[in-house]
């Protein structure tokens, strides 16, 4: 994906900063990006959480989130509803979730309906442009298993989402942040990187990973 990754991106809101939002934060602050993080309580409540977990990134109301180029969503997946879709109308959002009943409890809505949980999160988040990746790496592996680009025990991450721009400027992110970026395609290709799956329980090189998505690709073909 590196020949069509761009470098759009400049500024990143976080949207969470438990585990995998202050990791994701951590890394993007490393790599250079103007961070924001934000969380359902007003800036001020987080600010000394930010300042100690977080060095270099801002914290934010999850409006003022807005003003970024991207914003990467990471809270618990069962309260995507408190989500306000009109702060995400019209802008690159990644989605970080995922549904995993055995740790998160049963919801409804994921058992029910035939989509991928991004799917779901992009129906209620009308008009965002959305993108799914970062939710295959654990928290802890995002600080551990960053190479420079070119490395030959780089991992890689896939990219999946509706909107092309969107999915090569959060390539260029994953780049950025230490990691290949592999282009599994439309968001309902997602469902090959969701929990369960051998792309979501390992960690994969970018051409293992690209072998693992045209297999999933195939299945869904016959
Ligand atoms: N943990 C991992 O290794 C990992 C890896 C990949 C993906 N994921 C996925 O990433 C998501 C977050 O996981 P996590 O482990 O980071 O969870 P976590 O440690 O429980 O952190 C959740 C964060 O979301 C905030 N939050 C909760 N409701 C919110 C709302 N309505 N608006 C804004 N912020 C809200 C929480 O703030 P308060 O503390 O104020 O409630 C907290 O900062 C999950 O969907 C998970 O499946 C996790």
């Amino acid at each position: 994906m590196t020949s069509t990754a761009d470098n759009s991106i400049r500024s990143i809101g976080i949207l969470g900063a438990g585990r995998v939002g202050a990791a994701l934060a951590r890394r993007s602050v490393a790599a250079g990006y103007d961070v924001r993080i934000a969380t359902a309580r007003p800036a001020a409540e987080i600010s000394l959480l930010t300042e100690i977990l977080t060095p270099g990134a801002t914290a934010a109301s999850a409006a003022e989130l807005a003003d970024t180029d991207l914003t990467i969503v990471a809270i618990p997946l069962r309260k995507y509803r408190e989500l306000d879709p009109s702060l995400f109308a019209g802008r690159a959002v990644v989605d970080v979730m995922n549904y995993w009943a055995p740790t998160d409890g049963t919801q409804a809505d994921f058992e029910s309906d035939h989509r991928t949980s991004s799917e779901i999160i992009q129906g209620h988040l009308t008009g965002s442009r959305l993108v799914k990746t970062f939710n295959h790496i654990g928290y802890h592996e995002l600080e551990t298993d960053h190479r420079p680009s070119g490395a030959v025990d780089r991992r890689a991450l896939a990219v999946a989402g509706d909107h092309d721009q969107t999915r090569w400027a959060v390539a260029g992110v994953i780049d950025r942040l230490g990691f290949d970026a592999v282009d599994a395609g439309p968001l309902a290709a997602g469902r090959a990187l969701q929990p369960g799956t051998e792309i979501f329980n390992g960690s994969h090189s970018a051409p293992r990973l690209s072998h693992l998505l045209a297999e999933a690709c195939a299945q869904v073909a016959v």
